[in-house]
């Protein structure tokens, strides 16, 4: 049986779009990608539908309405009955129930070598401390800012002169061998998650 994924994104959904790519390229991989949500209208649902996977948008009602809304996500995460859930770009929190609810399921790909620049604006405040040396990381998602258990990482070069979309296209490539690295494994039964706390 395939591992069931469901990806949450945000934006573009570039790193999800190169994991689809990669699941239709490499059927063997035992990877599915089941449906591919959203907390806005983001751009990269369309991708998603271009590939064939159903897409869903929990809409995101404002921080006063989160809890409301992580229960809202969680019903519609359910109904896909995932293995795993992967946050590719979904540039929110997660509240507590959910992260509980798919304790150990739940993955997040994020543009730094963790623990070193957590946040939602990594790439930049690498480019700003001046760096030599960037990173990505996917780690399993806990109740911090990008503090869950390592599940793998890279270093990623800084080029001089390089801005922070140069340098967020390059480490965006390693998110993604890393990704399908870890899915692959995971599919084939060659690594576990490590255990986070809920
Ligand atoms: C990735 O760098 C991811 O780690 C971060 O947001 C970016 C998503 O980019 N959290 P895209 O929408 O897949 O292009």
């Amino acid at each position: 049986m395939p591992l069931r994924l469901v990806v949450l994104i945000s934006g573009t959904g570039s790193n999800m779009a190169d994991l689809l790519g990669r699941v239709d390229e490499h059927p063997e991989a035992g990877l599915d990608v089941v449906a591919v949500g959203a907390d806005r209208d983001a751009p990269g649902l369309e991708r998603a539908t271009e590939h064939g996977v159903e897409t869903f948008v929990v809409e995101f009602p404002g921080p006063e309405r989160r809890e409301e809304w992580g229960a809202q996500l969680a019903v519609r995460l359910d109904s896909f009955s995932p293995d795993l859930v992967v946050l590719s770009g979904l540039m929110r929190l997660v509240p507590p129930d959910v992260v509980r609810r798919f304790h150990g399921r739940l993955i997040n790909t994020h543009p730094s070598y963790l623990p070193e620049f957590p946040g939602p604006h990594a790439v930049k405040d690498q480019v700003e401390a001046g760096v030599k040396e960037a990173g990505a990381s996917i780690i399993v998602v806990d109740n911090g800012v990008d503090t869950g258990p390592i599940v793998e990482q890279q270093r990623v070069a800084v080029m001089s002169g390089d801005s922070t979309e140069s340098l967020h296209n390059r480490i965006k490539q390693t998110e993604r061998e890393l990704l399908w690295r870890v899915l692959t494994e995971l599919a084939a039964g060659q690594r576990s998650l490590p255990v986070g706390q809920d």
